[in-house]
C-alpha cells in the first residue's frame, strides 16, 4: 500500500529562491483556502496570505525569514482552535508541497494588529524552494512506528494511515501524538511536553491537528471513508484529543463528527 504522494514530498524549507510564486499561484492558494475542511466549522478563523514587507510590518522584524510570503492564522478562541488551526494548515501544507512550492511552519512570531475577536495562531512561510522537496521516506527523522502505537496490533490499514501521521511535521520535531489502536478506531492523544509552559502545549495541540490531517488525507488516497469524533470514557496514556472511526458508515449523524 503505498503513500499519499505530497506526505512523502513535503519537508520544512527554510531556503527560498529569488524567484518569487506568481499571481497565480496566490490565487491557488487562495482558493484552496476556501476549501479546506475544519474540524470545528463552528470555531470562526482567519488565513491571511501576505507577502513579506506586510509580514515584517505585522511583526515588527525585518528578519523572519527569507521567504517571499506568509499565511497568518487567526482563530476565535474556543475549544480545539490550535487542533483546528493545524488540521487547517497542513491540508493546505499537503497541497502547496504537491504544487512544489516550498513551505514552513513558524511557532516562535508574534504578531500586531490581530483582528478584533481573534487570537494569533500560528505562521506559515512559503516560497519557491531553493533546493529540491523530499525524494523517499528514508530521508525523513522519525520514532519508530510501534513506539507510537498503544493498544491493539494495528492491521496493514491502520498501520499505513498511522505511518502517514508518523510523517507528519511537529514543533522541534518531537511529535507527541500517540495512537491507541482499537480495530478500525484510532484514539488519538498526546503526550506530555517536554516543558509544562502554555506555549509548548499550544504548538503540541497543532502538532496533532497537523497529524490528523495526514490521517485524513492519507485515508482519502486509500479509499477509505471516516469520520472524526470526541469519544466518551477514553483512556488513553496521555491527552485524548480525538478518535477517528475508518470505514465508518457516517449515518449517526451527530453535527459535531467531522466526515471524509
Ligand atoms: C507547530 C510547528 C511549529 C514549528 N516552528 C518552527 C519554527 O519556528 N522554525 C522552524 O525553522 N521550523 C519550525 N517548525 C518545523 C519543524 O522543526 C519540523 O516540522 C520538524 O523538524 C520536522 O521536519 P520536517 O518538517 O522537515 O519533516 C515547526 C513545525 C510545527 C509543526
Amino acid at each position: 500500500m503505498a503513500l499519499y504522494e505530497p506526505i512523502i514530498k513535503r519537508c520544512s524549507v527554510r531556503s527560498y529562491s529569488d524567484k518569487i510564486p506568481s499571481n497565480v499561484v496566490i490565487d491557488a492558494i487562495r482558493e484552496k483556502i476556501g476549501r479546506l475542511k475544519p474540524l470545528d466549522n463552528t470555531i470562526r478563523i482567519k488565513l491571511a496570505v501576505v507577502n513579506a514587507a506586510e509580514m515584517a510590518e505585522l511583526t515588527g522584524t525585518k528578519k523572519i525569514s527569507q521567504a517571499p510570503y506568509y499565511i497568518v492564522a487567526y482563530s476565535e478562541n474556543k475549544g480545539m482552535a490550535y487542533q483546528n488551526i493545524g488540521f487547517l494548515l497542513e491540508q493546505l501544507v499537503l497541497n502547496m508541497s504537491a504544487m512544489g512550492l516550498g513551505v514552513c511552519y513558524l511557532g516562535g512570531l508574534s504578531v500586531k494588529n490581530t483582528p478584533p475577536g481573534f487570537i494569533y495562531i500560528i505562521t506559515l512561510a512559503f516560497g519557491i524552494p531553493k533546493g529540491s522537496l523530499r525524494q523517499g521516506i528514508s530521508e525523513f527523522k522519525r520514532r519508530p512506528l510501534e513506539s507510537l502505537c498503544r493498544g491493539e496490533q494495528p492491521d496493514e490499514t491502520v498501520s499505513q494511515i498511522i505511518m502517514a501521521a508518523r510523517l507528519a511535521p511537529s514543533a522541534m520535531n518531537l511529535q507527541p501524538c500517540r495512537y491507541q489502536i482499537e480495530g478500525h478506531k484510532i484514539h488519538i492523544f498526546r503526550g506530555s511536553p517536554p516543558l509544562a509552559i502554555k506555549k509548548f502545549v499550544k504548538l503540541q495541540q497543532i502538532d496533532c491537528g497537523i497529524a490528523m490531517a495526514h490521517i485524513m488525507e492519507q485515508a482519502k488516497f486509500m479509499g477509505i471513508h471516516g469520520k472524526f469524533c470526541k469519544m466518551d470514557n477514553i483512556k488513553t496514556g496521555g491527552t485524548y484529543e480525538m478518535s477517528v472511526i475508518l470505514d465508518s458508515e457516517n449515518n449517526e449523524d451527530k453535527s459535531e463528527n467531522v466526515e471524509f
